[in-house]
């Protein structure tokens, strides 16, 4: 099939990447020219597993193309994704601006039926003023339909994600539409991975209840965790047996200081908004937003308590994306961690395999703060190890080595990454999360 993806963000790059690897013949629109030249030469601009291979293989076959011209891509195809960025605006609403953008764009192009599939995280209803956005400036009185097509894709297992879904939700209230997804979904329904059709309308509210509702998990079981520290129980052994509870589940239990990334800090802020935009009180939403914001001050807390003066010391800092496997650093806690570091005086030694470069854009190389492209180089002379990422190379990481390298053998752990008994066995002073 032809198919049309505006935006090379994250979203658009891994829908537009995959479809094409599935036999499709993609384009994809995006307004900044340096990213465009970066793509045709299948250089990604971002870190992501694998995704650098699909589009290299993509582009050698001539199935992905990029171009700067909306009204070209417009024209590809028949079926068109938004996978344009839904920033936070003002008073935690989504700005849907490049929402409204491309509507109008595909307003001024319609010259033929068009299917058009919100991807983006948007507000229930957004399909409504898309809807009447293309009605209003189009040229043609032309057939078209909106549909929502949530994407359920977490950053460092994108490809994965996408290939293999637990669930695709389509929205969508017309039998051509439908019938366009069916095909254009074939190759996943063939191996038994669920299709559910709804409204747009439920699908948009699967996408954001779904991401308020994983946060809401993480914030219950740190808050769990704090318990644990007062009462001598291990966080992790309780997500272990609740996890063990099918109702429950072991997933997004696990404890440390707290949800970053572009998704749930902005997801929950827009749910928890658009709620009251609708008369619904979503507290239970403000409190987990609060004990996240929490966390990294009870983490920066922590490491007081354990190293009692910071300024002057020489603090080695593994892990600066909100996550593994990804070089974003968007809302990472990282951020806020060292920033309160620096203010105190520390000598900050700082080292992530993949996010350095995006880190040095906020906080510069200097005397007190430098960057190590090596991890155990990073520990030299170092008073304090910090974790704050769990990248697979810190969990399976040469306790020995770390020892010999460090001045004092004191680790602070934000992620629960090593088994306590066995760091203690190699003589370190070792501090985690709720155990
Ligand atoms: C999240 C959702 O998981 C995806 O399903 C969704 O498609 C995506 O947002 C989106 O809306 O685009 P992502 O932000 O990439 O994906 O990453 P997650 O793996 O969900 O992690 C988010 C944050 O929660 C990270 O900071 C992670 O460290 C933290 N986390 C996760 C925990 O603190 N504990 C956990 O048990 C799990």
């Amino acid at each position: 099939m032809k198919i049309t993806v505006i935006g090379a963000g994250y979203v658009g790059l891994v829908t537009a990447s995959c479809f094409a690897d599935l036999g499709n013949e993609v384009i994809c629109v995006e307004k900044i020219e340096s990213k465009i030249e970066k793509l045709r030469k299948g250089i990604s601009p971002i870190y992501e597993p694998g995704l650098d291979i699909i589009l290299k293989r993509n582009i050698e076959n001539k199935r992905i193309s990029f171009t700067l011209n909306m009204t070209e891509g417009i024209n590809f195809s028949d079926i068109i994704f938004f996978c344009v960025g839904t920033p936070q605006g003002d008073d935690g609403k989504a700005d849907l601006s490049q929402i409204e953008e491309a509507s109008r764009q595909i307003a001024e192009n319609l010259t033929s039926y068009k299917l058009i599939i919100e991807k983006s995280t948007v507000p229930v209803n957004t399909h409504q003023w898309i809807k009447k956005t293309i009605l209003r400036y189009a040229k043609n009185n032309v057939e078209f339909d909106v549909a929502s097509n949530p994407e359920f894709l977490r950053e460092g297992s994108a490809i994965k994600d996408f290939l293999e879904p637990d669930r695709i939700v389509v929205g969508t209230e017309s039998n051509k539409a439908r019938n366009l997804f069916r095909e254009l979904y074939k190759p996943f329904t063939d191996q038994d991975r669920i299709l559910i059709f709804t409204t747009p309308a439920t699908a948009e509210l699967i996408k954001h209840a779904s991401n308020s509702f994983l946060s809401l998990k993480i914030s219950y079981i740190n808050m769990v965790s704090d318990l644990c520290e007062k009462v001598g129980a291990d966080v992790s052994m309780v997500a272990e047996g609740m996890g063990l509870d099918k109702r429950i589940g072991r997933s997004f239990l696990n404890a440390g200081i707290g949800y970053g990334g572009s998704c749930f800090p902005k997801d929950v802020k827009a749910f928890i908004k658009m709620a009251k935009d609708n008369g619904v009180d979503f507290s239970i939403l403000e409190e987990s937003e609060k004990v996240n914001k929490n966390r990294r001050v009870k983490f920066i807390e922590k490491i007081e308590n354990i190293l009692w003066i910071n300024k002057d010391k020489n603090i080695t800092i593994w892990g600066l994306s909100f996550k593994p496997n990804t070089d974003d650093i968007r809302e990472a806690p990282s951020i806020d961690i060292v920033k309160q570091l620096n203010s105190a005086g520390a000598n900050l030694r700082l080292y992530d395999p993949e996010a350095a470069e995006n880190f040095k854009n906020i906080f510069p190389e200097s005397d007190k703060l430098r960057y190590f492209s090596d991890m155990y180089g990073a520990l030299e002379d170092s008073d304090a190890l910090i974790i704050l990422t769990e990248w697979e190379h810190f969990i399976s990481a040469n306790l020995e080595k770390i020892k010999n390298t460090m001045k004092l053998p004191i680790i602070i752990d934000g992620r629960n990454i090593f088994d306590e008994s066995l760091v203690e066995s190699y003589g370190f002073e070792y501090y985690s999360i709720g155990r």
